[in-house]
This record gives C-alpha cells, structure tokens and sequence, in this order.
C-alpha cells in the first residue's frame, strides 16, 4: 500500500468535532475589542449591579454567537452570583418559551408545558433572583425570530420593567441580530428602556479568515493534510460568502471526501465536491428551523416568481387546508426573517394588491428539494 494512503482505520481528523458549526472554539480570534466591549457592559453584574444592555450586530457567521457563549462561560466561571441564560429565539420563539428557558436556567427543570400561567413563571423567576441574591443576564440570539406579532415588545418590556415590579430583580438584555437593517422594530415605551449599547461584529478580513481556519486545522486535522493551496481556495469561498461557517464546514465535508479516497491529504478536488452542500450552509440554517407547513408555503412561493397575497392563499388553502389566520401569521414570520418580500402593486382591478416573492428562489427550492 502506497505511503500517502489511509488504512481503513485511520482518519485524518484529529479532533472531528472541531467541525461541526456549535462547537465553541478555545481561540477565538479577532475579536478581542467586541470581547472587551461586552465584558465592559457585563461587569456591572458582577458587582451585583444592573448590567448594560447591549445589541450584537453583523452578518450571519460573524462570531456574534460565539462571543456571548465565550463571555458566559467566563462569567460562570467567575461568580455564582450572576445568571447568563443564553435563549435561541429560533427554538424558543415565544414569550412563553423565552422565559420558560430562563426558569429551567435557575432552577434545573423546566417548568410544566401547560396550565402554568406566564404570571406563575415570570414570579418564580423574580423571586428566585430576589432572594437568591442573583443578576440575571439574557442574551436573546437571533432575536427577530421575535418579531413577528410585537412578541419582541412584550419580552423586553417584561424583562426590562421587572424592577419596577420588584425593585430588587436585577436583569440586563443581550440582543443578537444578523440582519443590520431590522435594527428594532420596538414600540417607543419599550425603545424608552432598551437603550442598547451596539456592538458591531464586521465580516472577517481576507488574513483574519485565514487566520482562524488556520487555527481550526491544526487542531483539528493531523499535520500536513491541509497545504497552503488548497486553504487558499477555502478562504477565497469565505470571502465570497461572508460567513465562516461555510469555511468550517467545508473543511469537514472535504476532510470526509479525501478520507473516502483513502487519501491522507485534502486535494483541490476534494474541496470543489464539498462545495455546493457547504456554499449553502447559511440557508439550511434558516429553513431547518421551519415549520412543515412553512415550508409548503415558502416553497409555493419560491415557485410562482412573484405571485398575489390573494392567489397564494388559495394554493396553500388547497394543500394545507389551513385558514387566512394561520396563512397571515406565516407570511409574517418568513417576512421578519427575511425570506421573503413583499410590496404592493400600483394598480389593479380591485386597487392595490400584495405581491410576494423570495430573492434567492434557486437557492431556497434547492434547500426545500429534500
Ligand atoms: N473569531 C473566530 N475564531 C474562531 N472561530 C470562529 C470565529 N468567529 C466565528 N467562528 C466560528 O464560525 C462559526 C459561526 O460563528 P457564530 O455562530 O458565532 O456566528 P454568528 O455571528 O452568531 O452567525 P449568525 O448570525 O448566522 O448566527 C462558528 O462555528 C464559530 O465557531
Ligand atoms: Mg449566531
């Protein structure tokens, strides 16, 4: 058997799971001054005081995510006395559901799923802050996935008005957002007492990529199975996408081809397979968190070009037999998070009407294919 060929034991992957997109890196690099900025907002908590409310802001993949997880396990490191929950809105896309999340935080066990009121959960919480003498931080990631139906008022203004119904709870909100032109939707009462302090997380910088996916290879692979050209093309597709989870992922995804080839050493080759799966990471991550009928719907639009509210509601009312309520309520949702666009046409035989799209159809049908 050649030198350079892998025995069918053998693997190229030093630490696999290095790839895989929620590991929490050890060396978070480049980000030391967004690290400094939330850490200057958090110690306050540490003190026993109200923290600084803050808002992460940059495009998908940009280490947002990640510095908050990093700065928690700091945080959790440090002290007791300060509670960090950390709430993915995708999953937890209530009101009900965010503050079930912090409940399970402080007290290790989620609350019942039903016939617990919201007033029963958000008490408990309060009281268990008060006397326990605890600050609690939440960082709400992904927060449009509130926006739809003002949910996002409602949790702040809760969270944030708790002292004023309790004057001992002290409680600061992390806000993480990939889409700088949502900013806040928020009612002016809710504006008056959010106040963020924006942190703004920029796309990495040509060296800045090449320095991190250098990082993750030699942790992550046995030496000599990435050379330097084939990490060139890897950083070249970050650029082009702006997120490195398309960078992390194809190292896995051509990790895996090359060992298919019983090859120690990832070729070019290996990498140009992987990269139609890996190029379209950032879409899966939004559609997965789709409901199935969510994506009948977005997948009826992705297929029309541009199509009527009213003539889209009667195709989906014929496959879903859903009714206008539920339509509506969806219709929202892929608005806020961006899959869709609407508009209203000029004129029309019954006056204007609500045109509906999706900007990258080829894309989104391609994700929704399986
Ligand atoms: N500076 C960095 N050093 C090492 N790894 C990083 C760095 N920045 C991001 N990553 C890695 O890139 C991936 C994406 O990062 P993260 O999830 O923090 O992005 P994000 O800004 O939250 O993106 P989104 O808006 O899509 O949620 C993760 O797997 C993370 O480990
Ligand atoms: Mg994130």
């Amino acid at each position: 058997m050649a030198e350079d060929m892998l025995l069918w034991d053998q693997t190229i992957f030093k630490n696999g799971e290095m790839f895989e997109l929620d590991y929490v890196p050890e060396h978070f690099l480049h980000r030391e001054s967004q690290m400094e900025e939330l850490m200057f907002n958090l110690r306050p908590a540490i003190r026993g005081m109200r923290p600084l409310n803050t808002l992460c802001l940059g495009p998908p993949g940009t280490g947002k995510t990640t510095a908050v997880l990093k700065i928690f396990e700091e945080i959790e490191k440090h002290t007791s006395s300060v509670v960090p929950v950390h709430i993915n809105c995708q999953v937890d896309n209530t009101k009900y559901g965010v503050f079930s999340r912090v409940f399970q935080k402080l007290y290790g066990f989620a609350p019942p799923s039903s016939g617990v009121s919201f007033k029963k959960i958000f008490e408990a919480i309060v009281k268990h802050l008060v006397e326990k003498e605890k600050v609690l931080i939440a960082a709400l990631d992904d927060v449009n996935y509130l926006f739809y139906e003002n949910e996002v008022n409602d949790v702040l203004y809760t969270l944030l008005r708790a002292h004023e119904v309790q004057p001992k709870a002290r409680i600061g909100v992390i806000g993480i957002l990939s889409d700088m032109k949502l900013r806040y939707p928020l009612d002016a009462r809710v504006a008056s007492v959010f106040l963020p302090r924006e942190i703004l997380f920029p796309p990495y910088t040509h060296d800045e990529i090449h320095d991190i996916l250098s990082n993750r290879i030699q942790y992550g692979f046995f030496p000599d199975v990435v050379l330097e050209d084939v990490l060139s093309k890897i950083v070249e597709c970050v650029e082009n996408s702006g997120d490195l989870r398309v960078g992390i992922d194809l190292l896995k995804k051509a990790g895996l081809n090359a060992e298919r080839r019983a090859s120690k050493c990832i070729s070019l080759e290996d990498v140009d397979k992987a990269y139609e799966s890996s190029s379209s990471v950032h879409m899966r991550r939004i559609t997965s968190s789709l409901e199935d009928d969510e994506r009948v719907l977005l997948k009826l639009i992705a297929e029309g070009g541009e199509i009527r509210a009213g003539e889209l509601y009667k195709k989906f009312q014929e496959r879903t037999k859903l009714g206008y309520t539920r339509f509506h309520e969806m219709l929202n949702k892929l608005d806020t998070i961006k899959l869709i666009n609407t508009r209203y046409s000029g004129k029309g035989a019954r006056g204007r009407s609500r045109l509906i799209s999706v900007e990258n159809a080829d894309d989104v049908l391609k994700e929704l294919r399986d």
